[in-house]
């Protein structure tokens, strides 16, 4: 990618910072089904792991390369430490893509280099150095990321970044990694590169920072008045901690005021040529994908995805809207793809047509999957009178959510009331095969569904975040249910959509446990294989 002072560089990192958000771990299908998406959607480069971690990141990283990175896809990257296992091994993965990125990164803030890295600032020089030089002997397109920059010594900054330009560094990524920063202070140290490191006109100057302190958006707008022309963020805004800078906010701010930053980019105030190149109207459906996947929720109130986001409850506002939109509105919720919700599909619609009008909302299903969607469809369509977009997305993402199928829920059957005590009787099939049925009382259905499940199941876990949604409104609407459950420090969600929420409860909670039994299992093996 060569140098582009006229358009910003959306960098997705849903794939690799995002997923080490506690408990959205994605499995190799997931993160291949938003692998696609982000393609659809139009980013520039997907950082699509962390090749070295594990056997399972370097197979997504390498199907992903494989799939989506076509010759007119995205660029696909995975990141590396700086150290030559983790280049080779990122480099294996990225191979079979048409355009391949290594992003490789070393810590450069006194504080890391003292009690981290137990290194010199030399040393520190020359591993960067040499390391882009080894990436470099792997592919032309090189990133490379002082970590911490945002906390590092700016005299320090410049040098390590003209030595890795020099080695064939073609993007410099400027870290906030701590969230630490403000807007003004990080413009300056964007204006401080440009403005000190001799060679900064052979790379693109690229900005990275999590949001902490609520900042993160913010210090990517004035990174980009001050040279820089890539943004990496993440779906939703997820990521490690307090998340990363949110991809649709960034987007969304930089079209919705593009007159205001067109003379940042050297071009004419009222030029409406995008400043990105992402289809906005993609934007709700892969912000939905990715919370369906990760379990993690959108807040009502987000910026740009919001349930909230476009609703307008006072009366003053109502009324000002029905007058003229532009009065309280700011942009169209069309433009990012949330159209009034048409009625499509019902009872006596065929496979046909709900083939046809899926790939009108951009799922292009294989033959099994479609047929799985179809038979979903029918038992729905069988209690709901309408099948709509929405929820034929929400059974669409059911079926491609593939929690690792360990154990079926075969039965659920609950039986509560005002003057009974809630009662849950289950059957699954365990990973052997083998039918086992339980009973519970619990203070309400699905505490009663869960207490059976957990004495089938038999794997010790803390419930921390049980929430249902419905997809649409009206009484036959089908009900989401997310679960976040905790075993020792780690974090594993399940989610299921059902028009009966006891079974989309007692669905996703088998999700939930089958990723943590998956997780035990491997754990088991690798004791043994050790
Ligand atoms: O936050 C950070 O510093 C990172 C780097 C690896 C770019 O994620
Ligand atoms: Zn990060």
């Amino acid at each position: 990618m060569t140098s582009n002072s006229e358009r910003i560089i959306i960098f997705d990192t849903t794939l690799r910072d995002g997923e080490q958000s506690p408990g959205a771990a994605l499995n190799i299908d997931e993160k291949l089904a938003i692998a696609k998406q982000l393609a659809r959607l139009g980013v520039d480069v997907i950082e699509a792991g962390f090749a070295f971690t594990s056997p399972g990141d370097f197979e997504a990283v390498s199907r992903i390369a494989q799939t989506v990175g076509t010759e007119n896809g995205p660029v696909i990257c995975s990141l590396a430490r700086a150290k030559k296992d983790d280049i080779k091994a990122a480099a294996e993965a990225i191979k079979p893509a048409a355009k391949s990125r290594i992003h490789t990164f070393l810590a450069t803030s006194d504080i890391h280099l003292k009690y981290k890295l137990r290194k010199t600032r030399e040393e520190v020089l020359s591993i960067a150095e040499e390391m882009v030089a080894y990436a470099k002997s792997f592919t032309d397109d090189i990133e490379f990321s002082p970590e911490d920059a945002g906390r590092s010594d700016p005299e320090f900054l410049y040098q390590v970044l003209e030595r890795v330009i020099a080695a064939g560094a073609t993007t410099v990524n400027i870290p906030d990694t701590v969230g630490y920063i403000t807007p003004s202070e990080f413009g300056a140290l964007i204006k401080g590169i440009k403005d000190n490191v001799p060679n900064i006109d052979k790379a693109i100057i690229s900005v990275h920072g999590h949001n902490d302190l609520g900042l993160a958006v913010a210090n990517f707008l004035e990174a980009v008045k001050n040279g820089a022309r890539q943004l990496e963020c993440t779906i939703n805004g997820i990521g490690e901690r307090a998340g990363n800078a949110a991809l649709e906010e960034l987007v969304m701010a930089l079209h919705v005021r593009r007159q205001y930053f067109n003379p940042f980019l050297g071009r004419a105030v009222d030029s409406e040529a995008g400043l990105t190149n992402i289809d906005t109207q993609q934007i709700y459906k892969t912000s939905r994908l990715v919370s369906n996947l990760t379990g993690m929720l959108v807040q009502p109130n987000k910026a740009i995805v919001g349930t909230n986001a476009f609703a307008h409850e006072s009366g003053i506002h109502q009324d000002g809207v029905l007058k003229n939109k532009l009065t309280y509105e700011i942009m169209d919720a069309e433009s990012i793809g949330l159209t009034e919700n048409q009625i499509v599909l019902g009872k006596l619609s065929g496979r046909n047509a709900v083939r046809t009008r899926l790939r009108e909302l951009g799922f292009e299903l294989s033959e099994n999957d479609l047929n799985k969607a179809f038979i979903r469809f029918k038992e729905v369509a069988d209690k709901k009178k309408e099948i709509t977009d929405w929820d034929l997305e929400a059974l669409v993402n059911d079926e491609i959510q593939q929690a690792p199928d360990l154990f079926k829920l075969e039965l659920v059957q609950v039986s509560c009331g005002s003057n009974a005590s809630p009662t849950a009787t289950v059957t699954l099939r365990n990973p052997q095969g083998e039918e086992l049925t339980d009973a519970a009382i619990g203070t309400g259905p699905v505490d009663a569904v869960y207490k059976a499940i957990n004495r089938v199941v038999n794997v010790p876990n803390k419930l921390i975040e049980f929430s249902v949604q419905s997809v649409t409104a009206g009484i036959d609407a089908i009900g989401e249910v997310t679960i976040r459950l905790k075993y020792e420090d780690k974090i594993y969600s399940g989610r299921s959509a059902n028009t009966d929420i006891i079974v989309a409860s007692a669905q996703a909670y088998v999700n939930a446990l089958n990723r943590l039994y998956g997780a035990l299992l491997n754990k088991q093996k690798q004791q043994v294989t050790a």
